[in-house]
């Protein structure tokens, strides 16, 4: 068994053993999930996707700004970097602005770190190119004694965390870091309910497509034997906690097994499988994690219709 099926067995274990059922959004994406989700990011329904691009293009001056003041030589490090869309406009604007920068994507997709390869051999022959095949909660890319390192965790990843799990990854990102270095967060913000409800719950189905697909990780890899249909996506966003939660509803009692923890499972008509969480953020809420993780939250760039947040801050000088 591979220490990966290792940890997805003793997570599925617990996770399916607890009275309220729950299992990681983190196992979404295998090779089915990761084309899902990149189905997922093209709906009309499913705003962050654009909105976070949109202000990459149109703020880029007001970023490097804040980013790399003075042209300084750096590494920018993307954590979950996928195909690379994103990175290939700041990449662009770095490139014209002649600072000497070598770009660091980690992800966990070969199929989506080749698909990045090829972006950049396109757009942006002559930028140094070091890509990463892992998770960037395992491992970190090397790192250069001399120079400046900015690190993006962008597309709103962060939300999959709670406050507690955010601030751990926060505070082992910081230490990765030097005093000055910078850290890129794009954070989706609170609005319309109804709107944020209709990116997780889209008329196509392609969500509770991409929630269901989990099943069938499972089925596969833990020789399980869900019946996909006789469950349904359900999606709820909570005005008071700003958060938006996904699961799963059995539709009758059933039982599942799995041959590789040789254990059953059983669901009650009704019964919920949380599979997925997606914290939405104020300004406010921002400065407060920011302050909770030892960063010093320098500047947010904030665009409307729909609202979302690229977040800057830097690693203090004093922080230990
Ligand atoms: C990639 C984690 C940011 O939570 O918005 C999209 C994943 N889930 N639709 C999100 C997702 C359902 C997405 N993140």
């Amino acid at each position: 068994m591979t220490p990966e099926l290792h940890n997805l067995a003793q997570h599925v274990l617990h996770g399916l053993s607890a009275p309220q059922k729950a299992l990681s959004s983190a196992w979404f994406y295998d090779d089915e999930g990761s084309r899902l989700f990149q189905r997922i990011m093209t709906l009309p329904e499913y705003y962050l996707t654009r909105a976070e691009h949109a202000l990459l293009r149109e703020r880029v001056d007001e970023l490097l700004r804040w980013i790399d003041p003075d042209h300084r030589p750096l590494d920018l490090i993307e954590l979950g970097s996928g195909d690379g869309e994103k990175a290939v406009t700041l990449c662009r604007a770095l490139h014209a602005r002649h600072v000497d920068s070598t770009f660091r994507p980690i992800d966990v997709s070969a199929h989506a770190l080749a698909e990045l390869s090829r972006r950049f051999d396109e757009h942006l022959p002559r930028m140094a190119l070091k890509p990463v095949l892992g998770d960037y909660l395992a491992r970190w890319p090397e790192r250069s004694p001399e120079r400046h390192q900015v690190v993006m965790l962008l597309g709103s990843n962060l939300g999959n965390f709670d406050q507690v799990g955010a601030c751990a990854l926060l505070r082992r990102i910081r230490t990765q870091l030097r005093s000055g270095d910078v850290l890129l967060l794009g954070l989706d913000l609170v609005k319309d309910p109804r709107v944020i409800h209709a990116a997780y719950d889209d008329s196509r189905g392609v969500t509770a497509e991409f929630n269901l697909n989990l099943l069938r990780r499972l089925n596969r890899e833990l020789g399980m034997n869900f019946d996909t249909g006789r469950f349904s996506h359900f999606a709820s966003y909570c005005p008071l906690q700003a958060v938006m939660r996904s699961f799963l509803i059995s539709h009758v009692t059933q039982v599942v097994h799995s041959t590789v923890l040789d254990r059953e499972f059983t669901f009650a008509p009704g019964e919920t499988l949380h599979t997925e969480q997606s914290q939405k953020y104020s300004p406010e809420s921002i400065a407060e994690l920011a302050e909770l993780s030892g960063f010093a939250h320098t500047h947010l760039i904030t665009g409307s219709e729909p609202r979302y947040a690229l977040a800057i801050w830097h690693r203090p000088q004093d922080a230990s």
